[in-house]
């Protein structure tokens, strides 16, 4: 069984070897804590039965911007424990957050246009759109999409929320934005 849980400073170094066997975008240890020390509430991780971590996310909060916004640094699930929702879950944790904690009114990321899994997840299942491309954003010169996803704002005091408030909920447990 896996579980999803906020990460803790314990949890980078494990964090970092899930990235190192993932991406080929890999960070300094002092940035993953610099992250936790930062924004402690926008780190996840998904914890196997042993205590291994075979996923995470690293968020944090864009502050030389005009809109209160997150950002996605990094998201990664070992190969093993694909395809089971663990990426969808540590997403809808992280913009959980952002929004009840900092009151982000959005949520940014890059990915690599060549990347399908990962433009699959953003677009299709949470509903990420594209922003703009980024040409060689990353350092091997490939281009990358720019993208974001809105979180409703709160309705007024004494309205009520409709069905469309019911699916927002839906999205940030985890479901579907389309
Ligand atoms: C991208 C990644 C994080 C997805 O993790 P995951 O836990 O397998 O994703 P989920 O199980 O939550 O899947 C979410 C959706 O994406 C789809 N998906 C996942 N991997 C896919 C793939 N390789 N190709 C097509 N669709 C894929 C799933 O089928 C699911 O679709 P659905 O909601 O329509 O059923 C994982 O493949 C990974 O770590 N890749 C390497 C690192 C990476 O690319 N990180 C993102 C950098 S921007």
């Amino acid at each position: 069984m896996v579980s999803i849980r906020q990460a803790t400073v314990s949890d980078l170094l494990q964090m970092q070897r899930c990235n190192l066997l993932c991406l080929p975008e890999n960070y300094q240890l002092k940035y993953y804590l610099y992250h936790v020390l930062s924004w402690p509430q926008l780190l996840y991780v998904a914890e196997d039965y042993d205590g291994k971590i075979v996923g995470y996310v690293l968020a944090k909060m864009e502050e030389e911007s005009s809109e209160v916004h997150g950002h996605i640094t990094s998201l990664a699930v070992a190969r093993t424990h694909r395809k089971l929702g663990l990426a969808t879950k540590l997403m809808a944790a992280a913009h959980r957050a952002m929004e009840e904690v900092f009151g982000a009114h959005y949520c940014s990321l890059h990915v690599r246009v060549t990347n399908r899994g990962a433009f699959h997840l953003y677009t299709q299942t949470l509903g990420y759109t594209i922003s703009e491309t980024e040409a060689a954003y990353y350092a091997d010169k490939e281009d990358a999409y720019a993208m974001r996803l809105n979180f409703k704002q709160p309705e007024p005091q004494g309205q009520q929320s409709g069905s469309d408030g019911k699916s927002a909920a839906a999205a940030r447990k985890g479901g579907k934005r389309r």
